[in-house]
Parts: structure tokens; sequence; C-alpha cells
């Protein structure tokens, strides 16, 4: 495990203005041949679990937890392979070391299944305030499947909360109607209504495809999630220029998320290769906001 995709911190100055933070970290990915990354994304091919200890309490608006399920995925190493007692006790272990990172407004979004997510959800409603249960319905295709129970096609999303003064920011995630839809919706009594002008909210059931093999934003981590989910918690759940915990970040998405959306972001990832993708991927999303002027 190397530390190369660690950048050194960039002064103040440079995050402020995101254009020239991308050319100071262009001037040093260039000495190390990596592409290159704002100095506002951190990548660490480190462990959360026997690194969280250098992050300081606090200082954290929002994580996005997307860890192994416990059902045996192939991540190049052996993190996937604990089950029952054993997942259970490894999960209570990174979510305490996890949760102090949190400010006081902070919040966080840990995806899991149905198999281990109502005791997930009893520990940190013992720790945090319970806001959601999201549902991702990962529009799977109606095939075969098993016939000895109902097919699952959905991850469980849980969305906790450090004190009921948590920052969240339904605007910039309102859906917008479609002109038929809005024209359909559109009585005197509802005029001028938010929800009518810019969009509803997007509910807790999140009809989002999962990123098959051919898909245009697939990767090669066999389960990356889809940006568009990613993205929406970080709008909705940190401030413009706030900071983005990713522990388990594997093809680096919220880091995307974080580079699209001009959010600071630390993420850990114990697999090299999925790091490097990561950074791949964060170069080319952070190029694009550059030059459209985000
Ligand atoms: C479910 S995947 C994350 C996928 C990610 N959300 C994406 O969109 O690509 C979980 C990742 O956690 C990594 N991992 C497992 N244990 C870890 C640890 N202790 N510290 C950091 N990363 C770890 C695995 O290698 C794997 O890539």
């Amino acid at each position: 495990m190397r530390d190369e995709f660690d950048e050194p911190p960039v002064p103040e100055a440079e995050v402020s203005a995101g254009a020239v933070a991308i050319e100071a970290a262009e001037a040093r990915a260039s000495v190390s041949a990596l592409p290159a990354v704002p100095g506002t994304i951190r990548l660490l091919n480190r462990d959360f679990l026997t690194d969280a200890a250098n992050l300081p309490d606090a200082s954290i608006d929002l994580i996005v937890a997307d860890p192994p399920y416990g059902l045996g995925k192939d991540y190049g190493n052996d993190s996937d392979m604990r089950s029952g007692e054993d997942f259970l006790a490894w999960t209570y272990e990174w979510l305490g070391l996890a949760i102090p990172k949190l400010k006081p407004t902070g919040s966080l979004y840990v995806f899991c299944t149905w198999q281990y997510a109502p005791e997930i959800f009893v520990y940190l409603k013992s720790k945090l305030t319970m806001i959601n249960e999201i549902v991702w319905d990962r529009r799977v295709p109606s095939m075969g499947g098993t016939t000895r129970r109902f097919t699952s096609v959905h991850d469980n999303i849980g969305f906790f909360a450090v004190s009921r003064d948590y920052y969240f920011d339904l605007d910039p995630v309102r859906i917008p109607y479609d002109a038929a839809t809005k024209k359909a919706r559109s009585r005197k009594l509802f005029e001028g209504s938010k929800w009518l002008e810019l969009g509803y909210n997007p509910k807790d059931v999140w009809s989002v495809s999962r990123l098959h093999r051919q898909h245009a934003e697939r990767v090669d981590h066999p389960t990356q999630k889809p940006l568009e989910i990613v993205e929406r918690m970080v709008l909705a759940s940190c401030p413009p220029g706030g900071r983005v915990l990713d522990p388990f970040m594997g093809s680096g998405t919220t880091a995307v998320a974080c580079a699209r959306q001009q959010r600071e972001f630390v993420g850990y990832e114990i697999n090299e290769s999925y790091c490097a993708i990561a950074r791949e991927r964060v170069s080319a999303a952070a190029a694009t906001s550059v030059a459209a002027g985000a």
C-alpha cells in the first residue's frame, strides 16, 4: 500500500480558486506522472480503520459510506469476506470511528442490504438521529430470478444526522416537472409554489439504473454506484465548499461528485488499482468543471 495518492496540502488561496488549484495539482502530477486532481480532493490509498485517527474530529459535513456489504464480493482483498456477527462487529467498529468526524450539523448516508440493515440502523439510532431510510431501486430487469422467495432489487440507504439542526438543502435536488406535467398540475391555488416552479422532492425511493457492464459511466469496479445517487446526497447534505468523507471510496464516485459540485473531499481505499481509477475519474471531472467555468 502506498501514499502517493495523498496530495500534499494546498495553500488556502489555491483552494478557493479552483482552476489555480488544478494547475498546481497538474504541476505536481506531471512530476509524478499521475493524472492531476484538485488540491481540495484527497484520495488516500489507506485503510480507513487504521488511519481514521489522523482525521480531525468535527471536521466533516457529510459522510457517504458504501462499505463492503458482507456478501463475499471480490474487491481484490478479503474485506467482503466477513459475515454474521463478525461483519456486524466490523461495521460497528468503523462507524464508531467515523461518527466523531462529523460536525454538529453533519450527516451520514450508509449503503447496505436488507440482510444487515435492521441491525445497522438500530446501532446508528443509538448514536445519531434517523432522518430517512432511502430505498435504491436498481431497476433490475424482470427475468428468471429465484423461485424460493421474491427477487431482491433494492439497496437500503440509511440517512442519519448528528442533531435536528442538520444541514439540508432540498432546492438543488428538486426534480423539475416536464412542461406537460407542469401544465396538468397548474391551478390558480398552486401558482408560484416552489414545488411547481423548481420541481418536487425526490422522495425516499430512488429509481436509478444500476451500472451494467455497457453503461457509459461504468469503470472496472464490481459495485460502482451511480453518480446520480451520490451527487444528490452531496448537493442536499453538504453546504457549498463543505467537506465530504468517504471511508470506502472504491472507484471514487463520491470524489467525482465533489469535484463536480465544488465540495472538498477525503476518501480512503485499500485497493491501489481502484485509487488509480478514482484519480483518473476525478481528473476528468475537474477538467470538465473548469472548462465549463464552474
Ligand atoms: C462497495 S465498494 C465502494 C464502491 C464505491 N462507492 C464506488 O462507487 O465505486 C467498497 C470498497 O471499500 C474498499 N475497502 C474495504 N475495506 C476498506 C478499508 N478498511 N479502508 C478503505 N477501503 C476499504 C474495498 O476495496 C471496496 O473497493
